[in-house]
């Protein structure tokens, strides 16, 4: 008897639970499905999962900001829950089920892993909530959306800068070696910048121009990592070195650092990413000689319209006018915002003029008269 009344209480506790999850599911999306999932239509709660904070500064300094901003002026209303993985694709998609279970109904993913993520994709799918890939590809057919940079020419655009310059620092430092600092494989933009660069260096290195001397990925974009990598890599040319390609600013800065130890920094031809103002104050000290500037504004104003186009029901085939093939061939509807190279030269005309950094940020620690920026 005690038994069969200990049964019915449990059940009846699973009920409630799922009734409590029915009602906050139903209280931020208008349904009309008995079942406790719901559509995107009238979905003003927003799930917005960030993947990092330590590596680069840009997702919580410049994604997290911009897309509050930005979601919450094209709809009105809106409420966003923010989640940052710290670089943990298992806590992302734990955050990925607690959004899910708050009733958030559009879901807005920065992945840490471009695999593991397809999960939080299907995981959403069987809610009906549509996931949209911000800045970083989720390898999952079912994904909604893709919004980001055209991360391909991000690589081209270093690689291309590389290719324009660096007969200077061959010249100067007697030999022509190369050395590439990737970012995580795991992270598909990593292996489009990879590809994007090796498309204009791999002509110059078949030719005899450059030597590829060393090369490899950076688990998590981790930027100790970066400089153990170039330590080993100095080692290995005997401190004879001309170009590192290295993928993002903060890589670099660490690269850098490996660079001094051994008095060749500002010696080297150094790349970066994300137009940070630690990498614009390496730029101004001599010590790196480009980033890529990518307007983030722009990315998360594009992911806005289709968060609110979703929200609204409205027609989205104007907005993600381009497309992104996945690893099985089939496509995405995308956004592909344009990447812009910086360094001296237009650093006043481009990441100063649109208030990205402001030169007095970007001046800390450099000599007054820089350049003729500070
Ligand atoms: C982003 C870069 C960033 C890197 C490390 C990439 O997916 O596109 O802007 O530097 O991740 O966080």
């Amino acid at each position: 008897m005690q038994l069969i009344k200990g049964t019915r209480r449990r059940v009846a506790t699973t009920l409630i639970l799922g009734g409590v999850l029915a009602v906050s599911v139903l209280a931020g999306c208008s349904s009309t499905t008995t079942t406790g999932t719901s559509g995107p239509k009238g979905c003003k709660k927003i799930g917005v999962l960030l993947p990092e904070t330590d590596t680069s500064p840009r997702w919580e300094q410049k994604d997290h900001p911009l897309l509050n901003a930005a979601i919450t002026k094209a709809l009105p209303g809106a409420t966003i829950d923010f989640y940052n993985a710290v670089n943990n694709k298992d806590t992302q998609t734990n955050q990925a089920e607690t959004a899910l279970t708050k009733g958030d109904c559009i879901l807005v993913v920065a992945p840490v892993d471009a695999t593991a993520s397809a999960a939080i994709v299907d995981k959403a799918k069987a809610q009906n909530v549509p996931v949209i890939a911000y800045d970083r590809l989720i390898q999952n057919d079912s994904l909604k959306f893709y919004v980001s940079f055209d991360n391909a020419q991000v690589g081209k655009l270093q690689g291309q800068y590389i290719a324009d310059h660096y007969q200077k620092y061959v010249t100067q430092n007697g030999n022509n070696n190369l050395v590439m600092i990737n970012g995580s494989k795991d992270d598909n933009n990593a292996i489009l910048f990879h590809d994007g660069a090796h498309s204009v260096l791999d002509p110059l290195v078949s030719g005899g121009k450059l030597k590829l001397q060393f090369e490899t990925y950076t688990p998590a974009w981790n930027n100790q990592t970066a400089q153990t990598e170039m330590e080993g890599a100095l080692t290995t040319v005997s401190n004879k070195l001309a170009v590192a390609y290295v993928a993002n600013d903060g890589m670099a800065s660490t690269v850098i650092a490996a660079l001094k130890a051994q008095g060749l920094a500002g010696k080297v031809l150094v790349t970066g990413q994300d137009a940070t103002v630690v990498g614009f104050q390496n730029i101004l000290l001599g010590n790196q000689a480009m980033t890529i500037y990518k307007a983030i504004g722009k990315e998360a104003d594009a992911t806005a319209q289709l968060v609110a186009a979703l929200s609204n029901g409205t027609d989205t085939s104007s907005l993600a006018t381009a497309s992104i093939k996945l690893a099985d061939g089939n496509s995405v509807p995308s956004v592909l915002e344009t990447p812009v190279a910086v360094d001296l030269s237009n650093i006043a005309s481009t990441v100063i003029a649109d208030g990205y950094v402001t030169k007095a940020d970007i001046c800390q620690g450099v000599p007054a008269g820089t350049d003729g920026i500070c």
